[in-house]
């Protein structure tokens, strides 16, 4: 198993977007075309609302774990919440995270954390946002009990992790439509990725998603995921997102990338609550 170093390493020298972007990290134009990227390609056009703190008090107080380059605190500063906090393993998605804010000109208090070992206090957060984190570190339970510490009784979360599709299921007997896909142009650009289709090994695709010298990436179905999450959380609703359809080699109608995206994202999502203690 990789180590928690080597996963900082990584992403310190790889934050998100970076080397798949046309604009030099830190500018608008990159954070612009990142929020294009990240709704209209992997998310199919949808900003699901469900995303989102409820009820979303403006007061309340909110984490975004594994910030990264600082999407989700933005998006929640500009729909009015104004309590936030945002926390990463690397000082560089800080700094990226920093510089999107200002961009915005919205506020956020940002700590450098492991999502393993937070030090924040106990019952501290009305909600916590994690999405595409916890499959990236090595103790990802660890990191499930975490983030229920850190929330407040009966507070909220939203948490991501690659999902095992039907795709990757099928993939190891349909690999040769890899090579197909390859050859007609499909792949992702920078980061290492553009033969990503040619691997027959499902984990390896999973790690390779985020970069060629990315250390840990992991899928989970569904049973594996509720199986993590009920230890600590009562499940409120689950549901995917997440297709990329930028990789293919062909341009897909948008009623069809919103039917992939809905049944056969490659991200499961959460929304969880702790327990509430009277
Ligand atoms: C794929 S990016 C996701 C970023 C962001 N959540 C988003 O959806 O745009 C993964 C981020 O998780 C961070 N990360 C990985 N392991 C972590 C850990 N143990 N604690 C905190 N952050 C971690 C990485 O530094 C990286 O910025």
């Amino acid at each position: 198993m990789k180590s928690i170093d080597q996963v900082r390493a990584f992403w310190e020298s790889n934050p998100l977007w970076t080397g798949e972007s046309k604009h030099q990290a830190g500018t608008l134009l990159f954070y612009e075309e990142h929020r294009a990227v990240y709704i209209g390609d992997c998310f199919a056009g949808n900003f699901d609302i469900r995303f989102l703190p409820s009820p979303q008090g403006q007061n309340m107080s909110v984490l975004d774990l594994g910030c990264g380059i600082g999407f989700w605190v933005t998006e929640f500063g500009m729909r009015g919440l104004n309590n936030l906090y945002a926390a990463d393993l690397t000082s560089q998605a800080l700094k990226l995270t920093q510089k999107r804010l200002d961009a915005y000109g919205l506020k956020a208090e940002l700590n450098l954390q492991n999502a393993e070992s937070m030090s924040f206090e106990s019952d501290t957060f009305n909600h916590v946002n994690c999405q595409g984190v916890i499959h990236h570190t090595p103790d990802t339970e660890t990191s499930i009990a975490e983030i229920a510490r850190v929330l407040k009784s009966g507070g909220t979360a939203s948490i991501s992790v690659y999902y095992r599709n039907l795709i990757l299921k099928l993939w190891p007997y349909v690999h040769w439509l890899g090579w197909l896909l390859t050859k007609l142009g499909g792949g992702l650009k920078g980061r290492g990725r553009e033969e990503i289709f040619l691997k027959s090994d499902i984990d390896e695709i999973v790690r390779l998603y985020d970069g060629d010298s990315n250390p840990i990436g992991k899928s989970y179905t569904r049973e594996q995921f509720e199986d993590l999450l009920k230890k600590h959380f009562v499940i409120q609703e689950i549901y995917l997102h997440f297709f990329p359809a930028r990789s293919l080699p062909f341009k897909i109608p948008k009623i069809l990338h919103r039917w992939l995206d809905k049944h056969l994202g490659f991200m499961i999502y959460a929304t969880v609550q702790k327990p509430c203690v009277d």
